[in-house]
């Protein structure tokens, strides 16, 4: 009996030591320790031992149970480990390993410049006004001060839609619009998108965008107008830069003018950038004409106001030195990342 112990022994030793898994640990375990294990067997048969024979075959027998326990217990908590082991390094990550790349988005460069020129112009107390695109050709034109065959219309090639209805050609139906809706003191910035039916070249484009501004109240003068476009123009282009007004017409103001920034690029002296002027356009302003004011029922010789359009383009253009205006539309990404 004592080597069939011993055998026992040594059998399960084995087995559990070539055991791979939790459940194989568990079968083992059935095996000898079970109600119906190797082991169980042989203890059962010790009532047919004699009384002297009996204490020192159970001794035996209980050391071997005790040290097969052990070794499934330690086996067990190897294989637990090995596991947790095989886990943790088949879920390691490796933390300095670079990441993919995501390409980031970003504002188109004409939103950009239109968010900063508003920026400058609320920060001076303006309100932003909007206005349809599609429009009434009594406010892009009659209520304007040009009549109907009146030759500035041919100035701006207009999509009409029907004899009434076009698609604008400038912003300044919103000043008419502003002015219907609101009493003096007034003073706001309208920018938008205008329509032209020109023909698309390094300098045309039948869509383009600009920024309106008017201001009425009492007392309000051409000074007024040249200190606000200056401060303007510092924001927008520089500390250094100055602006010149030349003499020009437009139907709805009087005086008008065309207004002119110091290049910023030769700082006047003529360089590429300004074909060699020293001054870039980039507006048109002057006093609201008294029509237009009467118009809108506002007394022209109580109220008077400044009005200036500028061109959300032309300025874009001249920030970053761009010499196709093309290059704002086609989107190409090599152009847009740029900015
Ligand atoms: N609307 C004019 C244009 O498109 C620009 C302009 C000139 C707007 C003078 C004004 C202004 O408000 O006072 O050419």
């Amino acid at each position: 009996m004592k080597e069939q112990l011993q055998q026992i022994k040594e059998e399960a030793l084995a087995a559990i030591g070539g055991a791979e898994s939790g459940s194989a640990l568990e079968r083992i375990r059935v095996a000898y320790l079970g109600k119906k294990g190797s082991l169980t067997a042989v203890l059962r048969g010790m009532g047919a031992l004699s009384a002297d024979q009996r204490p020192v075959i159970g001794q035996i027998a209980n050391r071997v149970r005790a040290e097969i326990e052990q070794a499934l217990s330690d086996r067990g908590t190897a294989l637990a480990d090995k596991e947790q082991n095989d886990r943790l390094s088949a879920e390691k990550l490796d933390v300095t390993m670079p990441g993919a790349d995501i390409p980031k988005g970003g504002a188109h460069p004409l939103y950009q410049v239109e968010r900063e020129m508003s920026d400058i112009f609320t920060s001076m107390g303006f309100d932003v006004a909007d206005g349809p695109e599609v429009e009434l050709d009594y406010y892009n034109f009659q209520a304007l001060n040009i009549p109907e065959n009146h030759p500035a219309r041919d100035t701006q090639d207009t999509f009409y839609i029907t004899d009434r209805i076009l698609l604008r050609s400038q912003t300044s139906p919103v000043q008419v619009r502003t002015m219907e809706r609101q009493r003096p003191p007034i003073r706001v910035i309208s920018p938008g998108r205008v329509y032209r039916s020109d023909a698309l070249d390094a300098t045309h484009s039948p869509v383009f965008h600009q920024m309106e501004g008017l201001v009425v109240d009492k007392g309000i003068t051409m000074g007024d107008l040249k200190g606000m476009l200056e401060t303007f123009a510092r924001h927008m282009f520089g500390q250094s830069t100055r602006i010149r007004f030349r003499p020009h017409h437009f139907p709805f103001t009087e005086p008008s003018a065309e207004v002119d920034v110091s290049c910023f690029v030769c700082g006047g002296k003529g360089c590429r950038l300004c074909k060699g002027e020293g001054w870039i356009e980039i507006l048109g302003a002057g006093m609201v004409h008294p029509n237009v004011l009467r118009g809108c029922d506002i007394d022209p010789e109580v109220y008077s106001g400044f009005a200036f359009g500028l061109g959300i383009e032309r300025v874009t253009m001249t920030k970053y030195g761009i010499d196709d205006i093309r290059l704002l539309y086609e989107n190409d990404k090599r152009f847009l990342a740029q900015f």
